[in-house]
């Protein structure tokens, strides 16, 4: 009776994950485990934060998370649907709508201003850039200190600069899934705390937020902490 209580409590909550991980190893050269069996869901209006030590698997984790990476083994739930991760090529609609991905190595195109790297997930997608999209974007870009920087090219930024512009990317589209890795990792504590303040608001916006990081910042607004530790999640 107790289990079957206990069973049914698990499938609730599995219901309620907007992302549910289970079982999850991932190893590169087929020996050592870099995750090994690790368990993760995230709900709507969640805030997990994540840290470990260098080389723990902190991005491996994030890159299967945000469906960059496929998982050696273990099952991706999304929305309650298992996604079958081997087709990973096919899920570029989802994390183009739904995955607001910021990566520790920002992943921004030098060559292009400030302005259109914010815009560039709008490519991928079928909302156009409209005068609302330009309002929150200027908007983000003055919460920010990015102002004046709108057209210039990313290549002549401070890592500080370029990180946040990483950051409003990410979160300027309506996803609600936000995957962050040590956001914050470039910034003084006056744009680290403005960071912060930006992912309270998201949660308060019913997103799920997953951040890497050991900013203490961030433990005041955090649901969840998890520590990744020779391949377990605990
Ligand atoms: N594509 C890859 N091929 C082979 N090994 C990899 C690959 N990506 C990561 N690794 C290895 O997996 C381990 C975890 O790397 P990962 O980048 O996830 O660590 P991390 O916790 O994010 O570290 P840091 O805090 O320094 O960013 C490391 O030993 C790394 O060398
Ligand atoms: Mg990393």
């Amino acid at each position: 009776m107790l289990q079957k209580q206990l069973t049914t409590t698990k499938f609730v909550q599995e219901e309620k994950s907007i992302l549910s991980l289970q079982h999850i190893v991932k190893t590169f050269d087929g020996k050592r485990s870099v995750l090994d069996n690790i368990q993760f869901s995230v709900q709507h209006g969640e805030f997990a934060l994540i840290e470990g030590k260098s080389g723990s698997g902190k991005s491996t984790f994030l890159n299967i998370v945000g469906l960059l990476d496929t998982p050696t083994k273990g099952d991706y739930f999304l929305d309650g649907k298992r996604l079958n991760t081997k087709r990973i090529h096919s899920f570029s609609r989802i994390r183009s709508e739904r995955i607001g991905f910021i990566f520790q190595s920002y992943q921004l195109i030098e060559k292009l201003s400030v302005k259109d790297n914010i815009l560039l997930p709008y490519l991928y997608m079928k909302n156009n850039i409209d005068s609302t999209v330009l309002q929150k974007m200027d908007e983000m870009l003055c919460r920010f200190n990015l102002l004046d920087m709108k057209n210039k090219e990313v290549a002549l930024l401070s890592g500080g600069e370029k990180q946040r512009v990483a950051i409003a990317r990410a979160i300027i589209k309506k996803a609600d899934i936000i995957i962050a890795d040590e956001p914050t990792g470039n910034l003084d504590a006056e744009n680290s705390k403005i960071i912060v303040e930006e992912f309270k608001v998201l949660k308060e916006q019913n997103k799920a937020v997953i951040v890497v990081t050991h900013n203490p910042y961030y433990f005041t607004c955090a649901d969840r902490n998890y520590t990744l530790d020779k391949g377990r999640l605990c």
